[in-house]
């Protein structure tokens, strides 16, 4: 029987949603008795990397495969196939497969919106390695699964602290291609709540800068970072926004995370930032707005002030697959009275 591997993934095609449409792709492949002389395998993966170098390499391989003992191809069986139906499963098939991430690492994972995006990744079917500073939490949060039958479970558990040294970090990012980093500091007793100036420092500014130097080592592609709306509050002219205030009066955590995110955008790494209004635990009660740089500042006169993190984790995710997330800053509310925004339009701004 046909075996149809991805080269993308590097699994077996039933690993994707859409895999019986796919299968016939390869079934006619070997209608055409392609695997007396060739690697079935070899022909399947294309059609999923390209159909029109599958098709190519087909009709080159025509000459050769009729002269296969009691073959019956002929070139009017060849699966015609028009340029809109080729847009059309080129589209649909980079909307299933992550642009450079053949597995994440997320950072944060046992957050609200680390473990949102640890189930967002798995619902799209993408490998995870889930940064966690106490395993036994993640446990009891249900990170842990396992694959049945298998050793390594398609999420991975590591120790992660972002305050470790580099060698750490490069070890807990593992051969993770791209990373999405939730992390936030914790308020605590000894940050008196997290209201000591500073309290933020080593978690949002040192923190994310050490784990964007350690992805360079390691060879990260794709870099997905979580901060805030009015993070760069001063140099937009809201540095009297009464939002500013009081949200950096916890510990300085706006201007911490906006000088890792300049750390980010200078270090050379293909990144997403994704800044989002007031979190919510629940499910999204509105449309998703997204906004450019500097754009939302949750005043009374706009639309939306707060978002599901849900929605956050789904944008995050999405940076991941689509070409026009890169390098880009985005700023992400919700509202009720906003209009729908088309998935493949989420980074037109
Ligand atoms: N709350 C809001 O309304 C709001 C609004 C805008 C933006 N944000 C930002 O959005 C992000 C996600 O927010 P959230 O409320 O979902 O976060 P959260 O639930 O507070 O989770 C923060 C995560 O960071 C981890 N963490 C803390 N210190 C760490 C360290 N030294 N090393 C590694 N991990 C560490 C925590 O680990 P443990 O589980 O071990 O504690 C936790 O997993 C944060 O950056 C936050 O500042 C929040």
């Amino acid at each position: 029987m046909l075996h149809c591997t991805s080269t993308l993934s590097g699994k077996t095609s039933s690993a994707f949603p859409r895999s019986v449409g796919y299968s016939k792709s390869c079934v006619k492949a070997t209608a055409a008795k392609a695997s007396d002389t060739n690697s079935d395998t070899q022909q399947c993966s294309t059609y999923f990397t390209d159909i029109s170098t599958s098709r190519r390499l087909l009709i080159s391989a025509l000459p050769l495969l009729t002269l296969v003992k009691d073959s019956t191809v002929v070139a009017d069986e060849i699966p015609a196939i028009d340029e809109d139906e080729e847009a059309a499963f080129a589209s649909e098939l980079a909307a299933l497969v992550p642009k450079g991430a053949s597995k994440v690492f997320v950072a944060g994972a046992t957050g609200q919106t680390g473990r949102r995006i640890v189930l967002e990744l798995r619902r799209r079917q993408v490998a995870v390695r889930a940064g966690v500073r106490d395993v036994k939490k993640a446990q009891s949060l249900g990170l842990a699964v396992s694959t049945p039958g298998t050793s390594a479970g398609p999420v991975e558990l590591v120790n992660f602290d972002v305050t470790s040294d580099q060698a750490a970090l490069i070890e807990a990012i593992g051969d993770a291609d791209a990373i999405i980093c939730a992390t936030g500091f914790t308020p605590t007793l000894q940050n008196l709540g997290g209201l000591k100036p500073g309290a933020a420092n080593a978690v949002d500014r040192l923190g994310t800068i050490n784990l964007v130097a350690a992805a360079k080592s390691a060879g990260v592609n794709q870099f997905v970072l979580v901060t805030s709306l009015l993070t760069n509050a001063v140099d937009a002219g809201q540095g009297d926004n009464q939002n500013y205030k009081v949200l950096n009066a916890f510990g300085g955590v706006l201007d911490a995370k906006h000088d890792a995110e300049l750390n980010l955008r200078a270090s050379g790494l293909t990144y997403t930032i994704v800044r989002p209004g007031g979190l919510s635990n629940e499910p999204p009660s509105g449309e998703l707005i997204v906004s450019g740089e500097d754009t939302l500042f949750g005043t009374d006169d706009e639309s939306g002030r707060e978002i599901s993190r849900d929605q956050v984790a789904e944008i995050c995710v999405e940076a991941l697959f689509q070409g026009a997330a890169d390098n880009k800053v985005i700023e992400i509310v919700s509202s009720p009275t906003a209009p729908e925004l088309d998935r493949g339009a989420w980074f037109d701004i």
